[in-house]
């Protein structure tokens, strides 16, 4: 059974924080509101409970969690070393939708990070999240709180779509803000590395960090090795395939395509930004789920016309969302 609680989104009842804290730290599955997306939580230091979570998502193993945390001094136990330029980061972006990648200390289970020598923290701003982790008192591991290869969740609606009965809460602070995951920035390396865009941008990471690049591997160029960075990652249910190029040509070429499969009788969804980026990103996973709900067979989507800011975390779903299914007119 699956107990959904109800929250005020910006002044979260306190009893009700305090049962699902109770959750977590006996070693409970709570998907909770965070700014960016719904995530699946989890005691990050209980690792018989984050096996039970990778089950309960049908996650593969080999993709490391990002540990959520109450606020910057919470790091302490999870990192091994911090560079001194996380307190300049966290000044400025924490709480928020950025997380670091750090070198990572003993404490932490495997079983959380995938093996790896490094860790994945992020201090989430959302007041409901915010509430939880500080009435826990505990890091917290929490992936999105879909199904492996599901569009994230940002309603509980769609948590539960996707987890009812496989987990033990659902906290309901409404739809979330942003609507993409968080910029991971990779602080392990030699130098300063996006490994996956976000609301926190690079223009905006370059003002404390000149040198910060986007990881080059395009998905174009196959499988990446940062296994949570899989192109199936996601995917809808119906195939999608993105148009890119010169507007006018792409408006005629997804007119041609949409009218052939509509003729040959297929259901089709159409997915073309407007000008507003933050809310087309608000708006995407849900749109994304009310195509596949509504049976449609294909989807045809066009790339947001700006490749700066937000518009570069949009189009880096899209892009994994389609799969290599891309048509680039001329
Ligand atoms: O906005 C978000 O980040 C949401 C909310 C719930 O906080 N969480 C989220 O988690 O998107 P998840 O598990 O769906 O994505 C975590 C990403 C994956 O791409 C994973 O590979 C990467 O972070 N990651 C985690 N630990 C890592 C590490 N040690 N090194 C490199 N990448 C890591
Ligand atoms: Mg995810």
């Amino acid at each position: 059974m699956t107990t959904v609680l109800r929250l005020t989104p910006d002044r979260p009842e306190r009893d009700l924080i305090a049962s699902a804290a109770a959750c977590l730290r006996q070693g409970g599955l709570v998907a909770f509101p965070t700014e960016t997306v719904y995530g699946l939580g989890v005691a990050a230091m209980d690792a018989p409970a984050v096996r039970r979570l990778f089950a309960a998502k049908g996650r593969p193993a080999d993709d490391p969690l990002i540990v959520h945390v109450a606020d910057r001094g919470a790091l302490g136990p999870l990192v091994a070393v911090c560079p001194p330029i996380v307190d300049a980061l966290a000044a400025r972006f924490w709480p928020g939708p950025l997380t670091l990648v750090l070198r990572r200390s003993a404490l932490v289970p495997d079983e959380v990070t995938a093996g790896l020598d490094t860790v994945a923290v992020r201090v989430p701003a959302h007041p409901v999240a915010r509430a939880l982790l500080a009435a826990a008192g505990i890091p917290v591991a929490a992936p999105s709180a879909n199904l492996f290869s599901r569009p994230s969740p940002t309603q509980a609606a769609h948590v539960l779509e996707d987890l009812d009965g496989r987990i033990d809460m659902v906290l309901d602070g409404g739809p979330t803000q942003v609507g993409v995951e968080s910029t991971v920035l990779d602080l392990s390396g030699d130098g300063p590395q996006v490994l996956r865009p976000g609301a926190i941008t690079l223009e905006m990471l370059r003002e404390l960090l000149p040198h910060v690049r986007l990881r080059g591997d395009a998905p174009a160029d196959g499988p990446q090795r940062s296994p949570g960075l899989l192109l199936r990652h996601y995917s809808p249910r119906a195939p999608l395939t993105l148009y890119e190029g010169a507007p006018e040509a792409v408006i005629a070429r997804m007119r041609t395509d949409v009218e052939t499969a509509r003729a040959e009788g297929r259901r089709v969804g159409v997915l073309v930004p407007d000008d507003d980026v933050a809310a087309l990103a608000a708006r995407l996973y849900a749109t994304l789920r009310e195509f596949d709900s509504a049976g449609v067979d294909e989807i045809f989507a066009r790339l947001p016309p700006a490749t700066d800011g937000l518009s570069a975390a949009v189009a880096d779903r899209l892009r994994r969302a389609a799969a290599g299914r891309v048509v680039r007119c001329v």
